[in-house]
């Protein structure tokens, strides 16, 4: 592991969406292209850490330097995050389905001669950061959460900030006219318990490395 300002801690971070199946062939999922997330756990590698990354389906490369583990359900990316505990920081950048299909069939749904659509019925998935972020002894010391929406940017993040019990929460306006999704470049608010910071528009890597740099001096200044 390389040495710098995160040698010897612990990281963990989700990244990518999570796909909840339909039946062997479809599922139900969140648009997330995972640049954010990679990109978080890439700057907290070259700043030192020993990384976890967990990864719904993307279309990016494994970074280097890090142990990268494969999900595709909510579940699996809960289960594998627990697994990884005890971490000192956790970054959860997944777009985790909010719903998991609870009669998700094992052979592919046929079209019935009728052309009605199979209902489909839906079950509410496990929320992994607020999880994460449960008082208990093995409760990272810094949980960091993200909040993207559409419109009343601060508002919204802001309450779930207080519904997760995370420590920060990284906003991001994903609007149509932002181009974050997708796109290279993000526009956040870094919310902590002190209040909230506007970063400028700067790219993801941007973003990451800025992050990466903020929670290698928070967790510094409290060992
Ligand atoms: O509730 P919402 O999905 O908007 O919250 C976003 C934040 O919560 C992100 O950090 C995301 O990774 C996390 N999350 C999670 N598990 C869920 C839903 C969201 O970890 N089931």
């Amino acid at each position: 592991l390389a040495a710098g300002p995160l040698k010897g801690i612990k990281a963990l971070v989700t990244s990518g969406p999570t796909y909840e199946p339909i039946d062997p062939v479809r599922f139900i999922g969140n648009r997330s292209s995972g640049k954010q997330g990679h990109a978080i756990a890439a700057a907290l590698a070259r700043l030192g850490a020993d990384v976890t990354l967990i990864t719904g389906p993307v279309k990016l490369p494994d970074p280097a330097n890090m142990r990268v583990i494969h999900v595709e359900t909510a579940r699996e990316m809960l289960g594998t995050a627990l697994g990884c505990l005890p971490v000192d920081v956790a970054v959860c950048a997944a777009a985790v389905a909010d719903w998991t299909v609870s009669n998700a069939s094992k052979e592919k749904r046929k079209k019935d001669a009728s052309g009605q659509p199979p209902p489909i019925e839906l079950a509410a998935n496990p929320d992994i950061l607020a999880t994460l972020s449960e008082k208990g002894s093995a409760r990272p010391r810094l949980v960091v959460g993200f909040a993207a929406e559409t419109e009343k940017l601060l508002e919204h993040a802001r309450a779930k900030f207080v519904r997760k019990g995370c420590d920060w929460i990284v906003a991001n306006d994903v609007s149509p006219h932002s181009g974050t999704f997708g796109g290279d470049f993000n526009t956040v608010h870094l919310l902590t318990q002190g209040g909230a910071e506007e970063w400028p528009r700067i790219s993801k890597t941007d973003v990451a490395e800025r992050l990466a740099w903020k929670i290698a001096d928070t967790l510094k200044g409290h060992p």
